[in-house]
């Protein structure tokens, strides 16, 4: 074993007293000197690692986005947002309504005879059938000078210059009417049977006043594309005779004409 030299002990004691670290026995050897120095230098680590972890957590967080910011800021709903959910509900209902399937009135016959009625007959008649150069429809009227079907038809395929001096019926309250009285009325012969058959069945309805039962088995008569084509001078006894031919041969409309029957409408 070499002995250390006194200055290098010297030394290690100075440098230890910079450590802070106490001097210890200050063993000669430098054996002893490391190894003590070791274990005071261990726990002084320690608390250097205690510390680390702590500043870490110190860190400055990383700077808020702008977009993170104007998230964070903004009201979450919007006060607009208030009425426009109180009437959700309601459209939503109003939506489910406009699902139902689309009715026989917006796309059958009816609906036919009202664009019908609409571009052929609202000039004379008005648009609503409040009457104009030609008599009032609506309130019933039509129906008080023509109770049945056939004789109205034939009345709008002839017009006055090809019916006789009267028509419609003689029960009508003021008297039946006198051809002419009112002026001419064309004859609509032009517009094929089907489309006649469908603007009489629209006025019976909508200015008759009629249900829609009482006229069910016409609707059916109009829906079998068998409506013949009428030549002006057609009699309403000819007309009747044709749908009755085509009724007894359908069970619908004879169940149809049953029913109407039943529920006092001809
Ligand atoms: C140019 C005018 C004019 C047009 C268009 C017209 N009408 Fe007339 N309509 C008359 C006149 C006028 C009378 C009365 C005729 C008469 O006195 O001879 C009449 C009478 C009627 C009557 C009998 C009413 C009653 O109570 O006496 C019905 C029903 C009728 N028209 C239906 C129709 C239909 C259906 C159409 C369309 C397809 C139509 N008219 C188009 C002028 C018109």
């Amino acid at each position: 074993m070499t002995e250390v030299p006194d200055y290098l002990l010297q030394r290690s004691r100075e440098r230890r007293a910079a450590l802070g670290l106490e001097s210890g026995d200050g063993g000669g050897d430098s054996a002893a000197v490391v190894p003590a120095a070791s274990a005071d230098a261990a726990p002084a680590p320690a608390p250097a690692a205690a510390t680390v972890p702590a500043e870490i957590e110190e860190e400055p967080p990383a700077p808020i986005t702008p977009w993170v910011e104007a998230a964070q800021s903004r009201k979450k709903i919007p006060v607009w947002m208030a009425p426009v959910a109180l009437f959700l509900p309601l459209w939503a209902f109003m939506v489910w309504g406009t699902l139902e399937e689309p009715t026989r009135e917006a796309e059958g016959p009816l609906a036919a005879g009202a664009e019908l009625y609409a571009v052929n007959c609202s000039t004379c008649h008005g648009g609503g059938g409040g009457g104009g150069v030609g008599y009032q429809l609506n309130e019933g009227e039509v129906l008080a000078t023509f109770p049945e079907v056939a004789p109205h038809i034939a009345w709008v395929v002839n017009g006055t210059e090809n019916t006789g001096p009267n028509y419609g019926s003689a029960d009508r309250p003021g008297g039946q009417r006198v051809t002419g009285a009112q002026g001419n009325m064309p004859s609509f012969a032009d517009l094929g049977g089907l489309a006649v058959l469908e603007s009489v069945l629209y006025e019976r309805v909508q200015h008759g006043l009629a249900p829609e039962e009482a006229v069910e088995a016409w609707i059916l008569w109009a829906e079998s594309g068998e409506v013949p084509d009428w030549e002006a001078g057609v009699s309403p006894q000819a007309i009747e005779a044709q749908f009755q031919e085509w009724a007894a041969g359908n069970p619908a409309a004879t169940e149809a004409l049953e029913a109407a029957e039943a529920g006092g409408e001809g």
